[in-house]
């Protein structure tokens, strides 16, 4: 077997050899393919990437048709079982699972950096009262920038670890400012002494008391979603990092742009949807008329079905275990009821079967954040501080990649040419 493509150019006759390396052929291969000298090469059409390979990546393994996730090689199932969120940062970002000493360390490090400037309060503090907590994220992640200037000097490896410290850190702090905004209520400053994930849960609730220690139980499952959604290989949040941190501009920016993209419904806000369609659906007995409603083509049964799990998505089943222990605690949420039945029927049922159709991520991941008394808007909140780590992890591998160049597709050009200008004052005179 010969790992090659040999394609036949019937405009001009000709033949070429273009060689497969990792089951791709170069686009700068078929770009040699022209019928003239001077005539432009052949290119490929291909929006939203479909698929196109547009680096070699190390961070993340998806096998959708086997419904496999790992992080630098390992599974999710066991990550989210026997790890904790700053421990897969920590292998996202590095590549391996840290020593104790470099666990503590990175630790510290991350505990130590969660305060952000007075100034950062201040700004936060200027927003609309109505204000949607994730743009008042994305504008206070890119304003870090101009806190950080040095920020800028992408070239130096200690630098970069800096402000990789200080994004992480700093996320469920501006993350929960953002939330405490649009409820009117006072800023709580980040406690050193809780962990990061208590940490988080004390900036976003915590009222008059002296500390605000959550549920263990709510700690944990809260962590097991933020090791969920670390990182997901090219999607379309990491693309925008990617793409925007190629032209070599400082993390914050870059991050900035992965949380403009996961501000938009089609990324972070499908499990918003799921809770609408839950409550409208209302009681199990009007399951089966919903059901046929979604067959006949009306709309779609949220929280299923996925463009890369064509088996099962392994997060989807990890969370409906941390629904049973959020709700432990909170007490069962009636929807809970409902999508229980719906997953039951839709599974069994041969439409679903046979488009490969199953619950994923966000099926269950809207029930949970609702337990804990989130609105819905802060939903991607959530979101965007579990794949922070993810985000830096790609970016860390874009700006080390010899390989990579400035982000910059080709276009088939569809306007007019070579029209002559006539002012304004002629045009309409
Ligand atoms: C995630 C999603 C966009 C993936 O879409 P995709 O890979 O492009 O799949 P397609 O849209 O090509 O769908 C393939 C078939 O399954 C059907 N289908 C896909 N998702 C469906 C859903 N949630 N409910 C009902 N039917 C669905 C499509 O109608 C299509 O049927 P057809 O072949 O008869 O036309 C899609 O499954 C969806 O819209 N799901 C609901 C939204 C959601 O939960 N998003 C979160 C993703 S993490």
């Amino acid at each position: 077997m010969t790992d090659s493509l040999t394609v036949r150019d019937n405009r001009t006759g000709l033949e070429y050899d273009v060689p497969i390396l990792d089951g791709t052929i170069k686009a700068a291969d078929v770009g040699k393919i022209k019928t003239g000298e001077d005539a432009p090469g052949l290119a490929v059409y291909d929006p939203g990437f479909v698929n196109t390979a547009s680096c070699r990546s190390s961070v993340t393994f998806i096998d959708g048709d086997k419904g496999i996730l790992e992080y630098r090689g390992y599974p999710i199932e066991q990550l989210a079982e026997k790890s904790n969120f700053l421990e897969v940062a920590y292998l996202l970002v590095h590549g391996a699972l840290p020593t104790k000493a470099e666990y503590e360390s990175w630790v510290h490090e991350i505990t130590y950096h969660t305060f952000v400037h007075e100034n950062v309060k201040g700004f936060m503090e200027g927003f609309r009262y109505d204000a949607h907590p994730m743009g008042m994220l994305m504008a206070s992640v890119g304003a870090l920038s101009t806190f950080y200037p040095d920020a800028r000097n992408i070239s130096d490896a200690d630098n970069r670890h800096m402000q990789i410290v200080r994004m992480i850190a700093k996320m469920p702090t501006l993350g929960a400012w953002s939330y405490r905004h649009a409820q009117g209520k006072p800023f709580v400053y980040p406690d050193n002494e809780l962990s990061y994930t208590a940490n988080f849960l004390s900036m976003l609730f915590k009222m008059s008391e002296q500390r605000f220690e959550a549920d263990p139980r709510l700690v944990k499952a809260l962590d097991v979603l933020f090791i969920l959604h670390a990182d997901h290989e090219q999607n379309c949040s990491t693309n925008a990092v990617r793409s925007v941190g190629s032209s070599q501009v400082d993390p914050y920016s870059a991050v900035a742009a992965g949380v403009a993209a996961l501000y938009g419904p089609l990324h972070g806000g499908a499990n918003e949807a799921v809770l609408r369609m839950l409550r409208r659906i209302g009681s199990k007995e009007n399951i089966p008329d919903f059901i046929k409603g979604v067959k006949d083509g009306n709309e779609r049964l949220m929280g299923f079905g996925h463009r890369v799990y064509k088996n099962h998505d392994p997060r989807a089943q990890i969370i409906k275990k941390a629904c049973d222990d959020v709700f432990e605690v909170t007490g069962v949420n009636p929807l809970l009821e409902i999508a229980q039945e719906l997953e039951k029927i839709a599974l069994e049922d041969e439409y679903f079967v046979k488009r490969k159709l199953y619950p994923n991520v966000d099926f269950y991941s809207g029930l949970i954040y609702e337990a804990f008394q989130f609105p819905p808007e802060m939903f991607t909140v959530l979101f965007a501080i579990g794949r922070t780590p993810g985000w830096l992890a790609q970016w860390l591998e874009l700006v080390q990649d010899k390989e990579q160049k400035i982000a910059r597709p080709k276009q088939i050009y569809t306007g007019d040419r070579t029209l002559d200008f006539v002012p304004a004052a002629e045009r309409w005179a």
